[in-house]
């Protein structure tokens, strides 16, 4: 029961901020050039997020049809967005705001469900080991600073920053842990879950937000599993069992602002994910990297606003809507919502679409966008392709006759009311 809302929910956003939205190119740039905690400092001392306003980031995410939101409350460099105790490298400290205080006050203003994002990689704490992902991976001394360093008191300090979050500010609907990579590589350690004392630290969780939903990054199951910027390609399962998965998707490959990055995904392209998730009992989690003011950069709002209109016409195929077990046609995909099936036409058909296995199991067909009627045949087998006439499609197979002009949405979805 715990999941209900976010089976039905479908369709999140994930809100990538911290100092490595100043520094503007992704959100791994400490890693990936390698800066130091000097090189990083300016980016916290003229951290000002003045255009952050988590009014209107929710009611961006609301117009788009997202029905929750998760806020990176730290990322891999350490930096907190709220007013924790345990460190001095804080929003409030920086500029005075207790950015996941806004936040969540403006999620639930708005009626959302509150998420949380939570690093258990800390690359600014002075007793979180060198590994191969942390920036000073490099160095010639990794031992030497490592002997120096206890994840005993990390552990202390991570367990501590999550309570702070859990009781701090109220009731927290998710929470995505990131992440834990056991293995070793270039000679350097990696970091598994007995580094975070994981267990003890789902138990924790469990205790202080029974309600709360937490991912697989901690490296041991819990409520649902990430795929990651890419799509799967069936419902998930393991060991014949089905998975809560949701996957989180990027506009353009980086959670983080990243200003020369000009990969930004069609909506075309966003929307297909959306209903391709849901066609597979998925999530879809969608980003944005609020830029070194804390704006949604245009490119996103523009993206948004066009997946909102989107959903305020198709919403009822994806929010409650989840796997439907007929075998879609080769143009499209199928999501099931009750007694509506839902065809999503990722191409658009020259007169008609056929739908294995639908004939007489279906009592009105429309289009969903404008509620318009649509003729619908059953096939006969024994009709031989003729001049102007086709094949006859196999027996059980229901044809919608559709007009030659693909409507001007986004993503076409034909509507079924199915009877018993
Ligand atoms: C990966 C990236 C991290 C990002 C996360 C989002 O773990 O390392 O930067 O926040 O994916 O799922």
């Amino acid at each position: 029961m715990r999941q209900q809302w976010f089976d039905e929910a479908r369709f999140g956003m994930f809100v990538h901020f911290g100092l490595y939205s100043t520094a503007a190119r992704h959100e791994w740039v400490q890693n990936y050039e390698r800066l130091t905690d000097a090189e990083y400092r300016q980016y916290f001392d003229h951290f000002d997020p003045d255009r952050f306003d988590a009014r209107a980031l929710a009611r961006q995410a609301k117009r788009a049809g997202m029905r929750y939101v998760v806020l990176t409350t730290k990322h891999h460099e350490g930096f907190a967005l709220w007013d924790s105790a345990l460190t001095d490298f804080t929003s409030v400290t920086a500029c005075g705001r207790d950015l996941v205080r806004e936040y969540v006050d403006a999620l639930r203003a708005e009626g959302l469900r509150v998420g949380f994002y939570h690093s258990v990689i800390d690359w600014h704490h002075p007793d979180f080991t060198i590994d191969w992902n942390h920036p000073r991976r490099g160095d010639d001394d990794i031992a030497a600073q490592n002997a120096g360093r206890d994840m005993g008191r990390y552990r202390e300090f991570l367990h501590g920053q999550v309570r702070e979050l859990l009781t701090g500010y109220g009731e927290i609907d998710y929470l995505f842990f990131d992440f834990t990579y056991p293995e070793p590589r270039e000679g350097l350690a990696g970091k598994g879950p007995e580094d975070w004392a994981a267990a003890e630290l789902l138990a924790m969780c469990r205790e202080l937000q029974p309600n709360m939903l937490v991912n697989d990054r901690l490296g041991i199951p819990a409520d649902f599993v990430t795929p990651e910027q890419y799509q799967p390609t069936s419902p998930l399962t393991r060991d014949g069992e089905p998975l809560v998965w949701e996957a989180c998707q990027t506009m353009n490959g980086s959670w983080g602002y990243h200003r020369d990055n000009t990969d930004q995904k069609s909506v075309d392209l966003l929307v297909r994910m959306l209903a391709d998730s849901v066609s597979m009992n998925g999530n879809m989690l969608l980003n944005i990297g609020p830029d070194g003011r804390g704006a949604i950069a245009p490119r996103d709002t523009a993206a948004l606003d066009e997946i909102g209109e989107w959903m305020a016409l198709h919403e009822r195929a994806i929010v409650g809507a989840g796997h439907a077990d007929f075998t879609p046609p080769r143009e499209g995909v199928y999501t099931r919502g009750g007694d509506r099936l839902y065809l999503h036409l990722f191409t658009w058909p020259l007169g008609f679409v056929h739908l294995p296995g639908l004939a007489g199991k279906v009592g009105y067909a429309r289009l969903l966008h404008d509620g318009s009627w649509l003729r619908t045949t059953a096939a006969d087998p024994a009709q031989v392709a003729d001049l102007m006439t086709p094949e006859g499609e196999p027996e059980g197979t229901l044809t919608v006759h559709l007009p030659v002009a693909r409507p001007d949405v986004v993503l076409p979805v034909v509507e079924l009311t199915l009877i018993d």
